[in-house]
């Protein structure tokens, strides 16, 4: 099974930024996190980061035949990015949103998720934690759609 993990923008600075609602781990830390809870799995995971929207879409579009499933954190794209929305629904691959914090315990503006309507489902407000569960989950409706 190959899991692409995308990461949008800001997400390079997790350990750095806000660490009372992101945790103190670097994305490079959550990354080995979830590299070693998959280890024993037959899971291959490739990890991609940006802070730009058209290179996300980009990656999304390239994932096609590439990719089982595909784990994405778009970060504030998650709130009003329909390009992203639209690649990801132009891939056919099935997706998960994942989300650190709980956006509905947040500001208004982040409550609500445009990428998400292109999502098999949506885990938020696990910490880095989000990422593995979200990993399970797709590999779970993978092995049963
Ligand atoms: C986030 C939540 C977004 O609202 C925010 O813009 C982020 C991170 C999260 O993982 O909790 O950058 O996607």
């Amino acid at each position: 099974m190959d899991i692409l993990v995308i990461n949008g923008p800001n997400l390079n600075m997790l350990g750095y930024r806000e660490v009372g609602i992101y945790g103190d781990l670097s994305l490079e830390q959550i990354n080995d996190k979830i590299l070693n809870h998959f280890g024993d799995k037959d899971i291959k995971i490739d990890f991609y980061q940006s802070n730009q929207e058209g290179d996300i879409v980009t990656k999304l579009q390239s994932s096609i035949n590439n990719y089982n499933g595909i784990v994405i954190n778009p970060a504030a794209y998650s709130h009003y990015s329909i390009a992203i929305l639209d690649a990801i629904r132009t891939t056919n691959i099935p997706v998960v949103e994942v989300h650190i914090s709980n956006i509905y315990k947040r500001e208004e503006y982040r409550r609500k998720s445009i990428t998400a309507e292109g999502a098999i489902g949506v885990i938020s407000g696990f910490g880095y934690y989000s990422y593995i569960l979200a990993i399970e989950s797709l590999g779970n409706y993978l092995l049963n759609n």
